[in-house]
């Protein structure tokens, strides 16, 4: 049965049992507008504390990590639907708090600083997200103490730094990165697709085409990766590129070659669309890691 909690301590309350009997707990932090990639990361969670652990959602618009021009007030809100996902999906807890109760006397004093990743690729555009999100996150471990959390790769910055958070601050917390859902025509689920038209949904196909095209050029070397990747950027007219960053996978320097990342943010329309992959450069390395 799913159990949806508004307060810190119903939450405590209905998790105490579980805890007790040894079960372990998985948190996945959402911020609502559930679909196809949120589900995944809650069967990811599910399959990790297996029947005897609890598997809880957050639902939670975080205020902290919009900037003052973004989409705070119009992000979608679906929560009977969401509601739903999460039975569907065998969530036991849904931890759904206002803003009131995660923040109660307004913005903390004491909050996360994220460091110098939180300034390059999103951080570029939105200076204060990651110190918003990762002040949340640290809330919300502190609120629900889960033995795992689960992310999605779609947000590949966001899973690095809390991998570094968690890291840095001995948080004790087993992060879970889960792959990226797509639709069939490789686009990323991403609750803010929903304000792309047609035309616009088509061009944001291109974010994946050009990430593909450069993962399959990854044994030509760098490079040629970024080389591939332009080329499908700089057909579409409409989809106006942001940045695109061939990185390691911890978002530092590429390497020569090995395992590294292609990231990529461009808007259509007034929507900002971001997407990523994993790849493997040089030469006889094998292909396909995401
Ligand atoms: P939100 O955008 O709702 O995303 C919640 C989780 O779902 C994140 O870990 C995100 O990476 C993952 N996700 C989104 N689209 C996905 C897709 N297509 N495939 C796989 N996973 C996907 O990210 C946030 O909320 C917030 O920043 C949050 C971490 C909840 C803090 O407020």
């Amino acid at each position: 049965m799913t159990v949806v909690v508004e307060t810190r301590a119903q939450l405590a309350a209905s998790l105490a049992p579980a805890r007790s009997a040894g079960g372990r707990v998985a948190l996945v932090p959402t911020m609502g507008a559930l679909h196809g990639g949120h589900a995944a990361l809650l069967r990811t969670a599910r399959s990790r504390v297996r029947e005897s652990g609890v598997v809880v959602a957050s639902v939670f618009v975080n205020p902290m990590q919009f900037g003052p021009n973004e989409d705070l007030a119009r992000y979608p809100r679906t929560f009977d639907q969401d509601l739903e996902v999460c039975r569907a999906e065998g969530v036991d807890l849904v931890f759904a708090p206002s803003v009131e109760e995660v923040y109660p006397g307004g913005e903390p004093q004491v909050t996360v600083e994220p460091g110098p990743l939180a300034q390059v690729l999103e951080g570029k555009t939105r200076p204060t997200h990651f110190h918003g999100v990762l002040t949340v996150v640290a809330k919300l471990f502190g609120i629900v103490a889960p033995d795992l959390a689960v992310f999605g790769q779609k947000d590949y910055q966001q899973l690095v730094l809390i991998r570094r958070m968690v890291s840095d601050l001995c948080m004790g917390v087993d992060i879970v990165g889960a792959e990226t859902v797509r639709e069939d025509g490789g686009l990323a689920l991403s609750s803010r697709n929903r304000y792309l038209d047609e035309e616009q949904r088509q061009l944001a196909l291109t974010l994946s085409r050009a990430l593909e095209a450069g993962r399959v050029a990854g044994d030509r070397g760098g490079e040629a990766v970024l080389e591939a990747a332009r080329k499908v950027l700089g057909q579409a007219d409409g989809v106006e590129l942001d940045y695109l960053a061939l990185t390691s996978p911890e978002l530092g320097d590429a390497p020569e070659s090995g395992h590294a990342r292609l990231l990529v943010a461009a808007r259509v329309g007034t929507t900002r669309l971001i997407d990523n992959t994993g790849l493997v450069l040089g030469r006889n390395q094998q292909q396909g890691s995401s």
